[in-house]
């Protein structure tokens, strides 16, 4: 699935966040954003997903040509769009499965095989090497900081073939080394697999060890400034982003 943003604006709490953004996302492309705390990484992300308190005040969000700015959320979401988030909220009294339950239900068109979706989360318990209790407990509730991250992995993996673009906001974050390998791995293998559009959003260089981007964009002060392969990378790495300026 294709995303098309085109000179975006965005206003938060009646500041403009996101100065004039464009940025094209082809059918099964990967691309990365990077760029400092502060600079509009997340409100890019929650603006695609459609949030309320994120104000488009000028430019578009086309998917497949079609603009998606009057769509609600759970309609983009149905449309094949994900977010894993920063900080994933805690939902008290809902466990995992029967979020998992709802989330098919209102996202595939089949009806749910509850046996095949039991089967499916315990694989990907496995593979990211979680631990089985979490199933049952309330969705991230006095979870890690890296289990809440496997846990957005996760509901990414069970919704995969409903998934077309994964908007991943730092799904690196708080992880330890061995976590992050892991995490990495299971989305490389989910989105390869199933040839999703990916928008992964992080500030550091790790997870681009293992996770290879066609495309790396820097994101500065609610604009993107750089954009190139690899090289952007390195270019990060040894000059940080004080070697972008916002234009
Ligand atoms: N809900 C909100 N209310 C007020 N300001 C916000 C809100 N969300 C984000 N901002 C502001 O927007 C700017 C960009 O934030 P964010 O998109 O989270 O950046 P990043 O993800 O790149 O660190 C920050 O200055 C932040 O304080
Ligand atoms: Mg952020």
């Amino acid at each position: 699935m294709g995303i098309e943003i085109k000179d975006l604006h965005v206003d938060v709490a009646e500041k403009e966040i996101i100065k004039g953004l464009n940025l094209k996302i082809k059918d099964g492309e990967f691309h990365v954003v990077m760029g400092p705390n502060g600079s509009g990484k997340t409100t890019l992300a929650k603006v695609i997903m459609g949030y309320p308190k994120y104000k488009v005040t000028m430019g578009d969000i086309l998917i497949d040509g079609k603009s998606i700015l009057t769509m609600s959320t759970d309609k983009r979401a149905k449309l094949g769009i994900f977010m894993l988030f920063q900080n994933p909220i805690e939902i008290d009294g809902v466990n995992f499965i029967n979020f998992m339950r709802n989330a098919r239900a209102a996202l595939a068109d089949e009806r749910t095989n509850v046996k095949q979706l039991m089967d499916d989360i315990k694989g990907n318990i496995k593979h990211l090497k979680m631990s089985d209790e979490i199933i049952n407990r309330s969705l991230n509730q006095g979870f890690s900081g890296g289990e809440k991250k496997k846990s957005e992995v996760l509901q990414l993996s069970v919704l995969k073939d409903v998934v077309k673009l994964a908007v991943l906001d730092e799904p690196d974050s708080g992880l330890d080394v061995d976590a992050l390998r892991i995490v990495a791995e299971n989305i490389n293998n989910v989105a390869g697999q199933n040839k999703m559009s990916i928008l992964l959003i992080t500030h550091y260089k790790r997870i681009l060890d293992t996770m290879k981007p066609q495309f790396v964009h820097v994101m500065m002060e609610g604009r993107l400034v750089g954009e190139g392969g690899s090289e952007i990378i390195d270019r990060v790495e040894k000059g940080g982003y004080e070697s972008f300026s916002a234009k």
